[in-house]
């Protein structure tokens, strides 16, 4: 039931792929490989197997099973337990990456070098010394390089980018959010490499600011098993401030953020079926107090408005926008660049956690950070 891909022929030049790009892609459909078929593979296949241009060519899983289940919903779909049958597969011109973090790197990089786009599940790699070779690797070869940060395409935070933006919250004081849910624990990540990644992506996307240092704490209470709870404060220049809870041992699942402005707040509740975004037209006024050394705190309470928000999937948002980005050789929204910064913060939050919430600097891109493979893994509770 099974069936490899044949031997493929040789794998196109990367200079080929290069001149298809700048002239625009001619052919009317993109041929897409997806490897990895576990919990997230398959929404991804079913995206690009439901949009044209995209052609869903080929899907690899280690798991035999998993690619079962692939041939009877799309049995015309090759299969292979050899994800390099797909890089080299002359009829796929782009690969999703959806295979558990640690592999992330040795797949996108020889995809590339292989002259194939390339769509990355998020962390995008384990150390920023990876992501930065995967870009490079892009770049000079004039591929698509793009990382899944899944809720910048959803509707609700679309609509929060736009809010920023307007300047009707006023100056940004904070951005605080929680995302807890009982599992699923990861193997080769810790709660912050899994959860936090997510909030990191948004605020990439949202404030439009860097961090210059993090604080991290945390603790890992199953033994065997990496840290499962984590508290992540990030420092901007100025007074802004976030702050990032996430856990893999609550009772109840919350998706809940707070953008705090001089003028407005938002509550964004990833959970609501409906009204996701609430503006709140509440804050502080200063009065000054005659004679008072102090001025006077006065409490302002407006109104409360849930704007309408799209309710397109945002990973069908998302491969589309993979495709359009393939086809016009377009930069994507949430390029190597974003998946970068986001693991430059998730490996200062590394060195932060191994320091018990010493605060941690940024480093800037050129800067190495040796250590950072091993940092990863952050404190584990001991058997
Ligand atoms: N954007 C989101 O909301 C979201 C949600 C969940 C997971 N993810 C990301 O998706 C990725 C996968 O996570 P998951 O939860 O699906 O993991 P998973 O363990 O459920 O599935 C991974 C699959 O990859 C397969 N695999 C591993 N190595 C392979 C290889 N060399 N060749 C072919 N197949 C291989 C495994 O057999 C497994 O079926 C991770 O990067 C994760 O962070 C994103």
């Amino acid at each position: 039931m099974v069936a490899p891909l044949a031997a493929s022929a040789a794998s196109a030049s990367p200079y080929a792929a290069f001149r298809r790009l700048q002239r625009g892609k001619t052919t009317s459909s993109i041929g897409v490989g997806v490897v990895g078929y576990g919990y997230w593979g398959p929404n991804l296949v079913r995206n690009f197997a439901e949009q044209p241009p995209a052609r869903l060519v080929a899907v690899s899983d280690l798991s035999v099973e998993r690619l079962t289940n692939v041939h009877s919903r799309y049995p015309k779909v090759k299969l292979t337990t050899d994800f390099r049958d797909i890089i080299t597969d002359p009829h796929v011109d782009a690969i999703v990456v959806a295979t558990p973090v640690s592999s992330h790197f040795d797949i996108a990089l020889r995809a590339l070098e292989a002259g194939k786009h390339v769509l990355v599940t998020k962390p995008i790699t384990t150390t920023r010394q990876q992501a930065m070779q995967l870009i490079e690797a892009a770049e000079q070869r004039g591929l698509v390089l793009m990382v899944d940060h899944t809720f910048v395409y959803t509707g609700a935070v679309q609509t929060i980018k736009q809010l920023v933006e307007s300047g009707n919250l006023g100056q940004l004081y904070y951005y605080d959010s929680v995302r807890v849910n009982l599992g699923l624990f990861q193997r080769d990540v810790n709660v912050l490499w899994d959860l936090a990644v997510h909030d990191l992506a948004i605020m990439d996307f949202v404030l439009g600011q860097r961090p210059v240092a993090v604080a991290a704490t945390g603790a890992a209470h199953i033994a065997g098993h990496q840290v499962n709870l984590a508290y992540l404060t990030c420092y901007f220049d100025g007074s802004l401030i976030t702050h990032h809870h996430v856990n893999w041992l609550a009772p109840l699942k919350i998706r809940r953020t707070l953008i705090g402005g001089a003028s407005q707040m938002i509550i964004y509740d990833d959970l609501e079926p409906s009204e996701k975004v609430k503006v709140y037209d509440k804050g502080v006024t200063l009065a000054d107090a005659q004679g008072a050394l102090e001025s006077m705190i006065g409490y302002r309470t407006g109104d409360m408005w849930a704007p309408q928000l799209g309710l397109t999937e945002g990973l069908r948002v998302e491969a589309q926008h993979f495709l359009e980005c393939v086809t016009h050789g377009r930069q994507p929204l949430t390029d190597g660049h974003c998946g970068l910064r986001v693991i430059g913060i998730l490996e200062a939050a590394a060195r932060s956690l191994a320091q018990r919430g010493q605060p941690a600097e940024l480093l800037a891109d050129s800067e190495a950070d040796g250590s950072a493979g091993v940092q990863i893994r952050g404190l584990s509770a001991s058997a």
